[in-house]
């Protein structure tokens, strides 16, 4: 007679605790701590289990004096099982002062790499929205990583700068930084009057105070936490319309603007090539677009959403070549609008950018599509373009020529095998079906198939296996 009550009271607590419990349930309540990670197999800690963020609002105040930050971010965000407690990532020397959950002081830790462990006041019912206040200050971190580079914060000789790809987000705010979980944002920064603060999206006013001033961006749409962007420091800003009708904000670093026309070259070049990419891949998936020269010293170009910057370091007077620009502005559509659910699905960014830069040399009357396919593929079977998987590189390779050049070649290859009809209609139908969402290499390869009308199956599977999941040179 009593072994059927404990079975009930078993099943009631399985079915309380949602099935979906990332830990032991806790037995007086059915609410359980989300997960630590997001499972991306790349990087393990990134991300959290348990809660999907709606918005972020981040107010940030910047003085060059010290290198430092006062902040406080709120973070909208549903639970999505009963939760005890969730963690979300941060990261570096910031120095946490207040942390509340809908607005009553909740306890915190923070453990391992860059776990911040919160633990509300009281349980958070699945499906309930719910506001988490952090509040912190100090001079954030700039990660520099052997494999993956400078990203984070970086101090710039005028001011700063945060590049998040792939694991910078959590040096500036608490986040939860997976790819997966986009959001919209609103930043309020302010600096000393005199400095501008720039970030993704749009204006939504700035007023200056006791020698500081604010400025306010807001993006409306769903954006990665990898794709975020503040820049702070002197710049030029052309703020213009394109030929197409898209809103332009560019912005030059003064220190680098120092040839005549180049604010106007910068704008005009960024808007010719926003609308054509839009001809092709369809309607420019954000309220604006533009583009960010700075001093940043990092070597790379960064896609940032919306307003991609591009490191002039050293280069004073130049801009970023037509190429470039094809590059960060391809990827509004391939990585910001449709970005990858995993980091081994990189290749879905990096193959279709610099696939962009092929299509925007040849319609501009440059090297055809086919001569870069074959300049690329012509690199010896020795080199490092043809060791590795493009669609699972490693963690240490995701910028590899690999992902890039390799990418791009599969592309062309699809191209190859199911025409220019289909293969142009792929180009639009992909970012309109998936924007502003996730997708895999899976899915992918199964659209592929699907606007190929199944009628290359059988030579569009081994096309992947040997392009997509293959080492070594493809024969042709
Ligand atoms: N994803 C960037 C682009 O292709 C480049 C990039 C970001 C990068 N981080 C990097 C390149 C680190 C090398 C190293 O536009
Ligand atoms: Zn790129």
């Amino acid at each position: 007679m009593s072994k059927l009550p404990r079975t009930l009271a078993a099943l009631a607590l399985t079915l309380a605790a949602g099935l979906v419990a990332a830990a032991p349930a806790d037995a007086a309540t059915g609410f359980t701590p989300g997960a630590p990670g997001a499972g991306d197999p790349y990087f393990p800690d990134m991300g959290n289990g348990g809660y999907d963020v709606a918005h972020y609002d981040i107010a940030l105040k910047y003085d060059p004096a010290t290198k430092s930050i006062t902040a406080t971010t709120k973070i909208l965000a549903s639970a999505t099982q009963n939760l005890s407690r969730f963690n979300l990532d941060f990261l570096g020397p910031l120095q946490i002062s207040d942390v509340s959950v809908n607005g009553r002081q909740a306890t915190y830790q923070r453990t391992g790499a860059q776990e911040l462990e919160i633990t509300p006041s009281r349980g958070l019912r699945n499906g309930q929205p719910f506001t988490t206040q952090v509040t912190y200050s100090g001079a954030p971190q700039t990660i520099d990583d052997p494999a993956l580079g400078i990203s984070g914060w970086v101090n710039t000789s005028d001011g700063g700068l945060m590049l998040n790809q792939p694991i910078g987000a959590a040096t500036v705010y608490p986040v939860n930084d997976s790819p997966q979980d986009k959001a919209t944002y609103t930043f309020t920064i302010t600096a000393p009057e005199g400095l501008t603060s720039l970030a993704n999206g749009d204006p939504a006013g700035s007023w200056t105070k006791d020698g500081w001033t604010t400025a306010r961006w807001v993006m409306g749409q769903p954006m990665a936490s990898e794709l975020t962007v503040i820049a702070i420091g002197k710049f030029t800003v052309t703020d213009g319309v394109t030929p197409g009708g898209v809103r332009n904000i560019t912005a030059i670093d003064t220190t680098l603007d120092t040839a005549p026309g180049q604010d106007a070259d910068f704008q005009n070049r960024t808007a010719t090539v926003t609308d054509w990419e839009s001809s092709i891949y369809g309607r420019y998936p954000f309220g604006s677009t533009g583009g960010i020269v700075d001093d940043a010293h990092v070597a790379y170009a960064l896609e940032t959403q919306g307003r991609p910057v591009y490191d002039r370091y050293g280069r004073p007077g130049q801009n970023p070549s037509d190429g470039l620009l094809a590059h960060e502005l391809g990827h509004q559509w391939f990585g910001d609008s449709v970005t990858p659910k995993r980091w081994a699905d990189i290749w879905l960014n990096e193959g279709f950018a610099t696939y962009s830069e092929w299509l925007y040399a040849e319609h501009t009357g440059g090297q055809s599509v086919q001569a870069s396919f074959d300049e690329t593929y012509a690199t010896d079977a020795s080199d490092d373009l043809w060791q590795g998987k493009v669609a699972d590189p490693g963690r240490d390779h995701i910028f590899d020529g690999l992902v890039y050049d390799r990418g791009a070649m599969t592309l062309h290859m699809i191209r190859k095998t199911i025409g220019d009809d289909r293969f142009f209609t792929l180009l639009k139908l992909w970012p309109t079906v998936h924007r502003h969402g996730n997708a895999s290499t899976e899915d992918f390869t199964t659209f592929v198939k699907r606007i190929a009308g199944h009628a290359n199956a059988g030579q569009l599977d081994a096309l992947f296996a040997t392009w997509l999941y293959s080492e070594g040179k493809p024969a042709l």
